[in-house]
């Protein structure tokens, strides 16, 4: 295969957890390899507790894998995210990776239009315009207008949960992780979400995602990968556990 035909190659890659309590090794998943090209959607399967979020959190990095490699072809070449500095990884999460969950980073004093308008502004899109992307995509995923300049610390959880959707999907970026971003969402929200997915899509966004019911995507899923059943393990040898970024 052409070095260049995939923008994700996970190889090996394997994530244990020390459980000092225990004196046991968990493992959240092993031996797990795939590669992924521009535009493709993995669907990821797997009992609770599979490893399903420890895979896509060790993909961005907020886990260090204890083997295997993540090589990602960015804009600026070929990184292996398992072993790259932390001020790399900072980058690419700024420009090039996002990680979409359920929950909002709410800050206090901060009006939900300015919330999702922030990732264009950092990439240096005009206020105005980027203001008015914020509100078109809070009124795609069902923000009520009375809302937008109000501050969503004090939203209900399903609103709040669609500013983050607002928030994660307004600036395409080239790989995409989900994980159960539609869990408790309304209908409304749901299909505007996957019809964003479905435009992202076509857009060659790569795109890794858990779902608790993966019917809402089946029109955009091209393989799937199930994680098996986990093994605790006497501890053998100690191993990092968490990355600071
Ligand atoms: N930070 C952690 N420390 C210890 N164990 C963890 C940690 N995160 C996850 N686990 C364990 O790893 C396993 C996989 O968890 P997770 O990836 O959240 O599963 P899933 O998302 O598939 O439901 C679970 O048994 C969980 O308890
Ligand atoms: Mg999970």
């Amino acid at each position: 295969m052409n070095a260049n035909s995939f923008i994700l190659r996970v190889q090996g890659l394997a994530k244990t957890f020390r459980m000092f309590h225990l004196e046991a090794t968990l493992h959240a998943f092993e031996d797990v390899s795939f590669d992924l090209s521009a535009g493709e959607f993995l669907l990821l399967r797997g009992h609770n507790g599979a490893g399903k979020s420890t895979l896509l959190r060790t993909i961005w990095r907020s886990y260090l894998p204890v083997a295997g490699q993540v090589l990602y072809q960015s804009r600026h070449g070929e990184i292996d995210l398992a072993n790259a500095a932390d001020v790399d990884i900072a980058l690419l999460r700024r420009e090039e990776i996002g990680f979409v969950t359920q929950f909002l980073n709410a800050r206090p004093r901060v009006a939900a239009q300015d919330i999702v308008a922030e990732p264009l502004l950092l990439a240096g899109h005009e206020r105005t315009a980027a203001l008015e992307q914020a509100r078109h995509w809070l009124d795609q995923f069902g923000v009520r207008r009375e809302l937008w300049r109000a501050y969503p610390s004090t939203f209900s959880g399903g609103e709040q949960q669609k500013v983050n959707l607002a928030r994660a999907l307004i600036l395409p970026q080239r790989l995409l992780l989900l994980d159960e971003p539609t869990a408790s969402l309304d209908a409304g929200a749901r299909a505007a979400l996957v019809s964003r997915l479905a435009e992202l899509k076509a857009q060659g966004v790569a795109m890794i995602g858990v779902f608790h019911h993966p019917g809402d995507v089946a029109q955009l899923i091209d393989r799937e990968i199930n994680l098996g059943t986990r093994v605790v393990a006497p501890a053998q040898h100690e191993e990092p556990q968490y990355v600071a970024v």
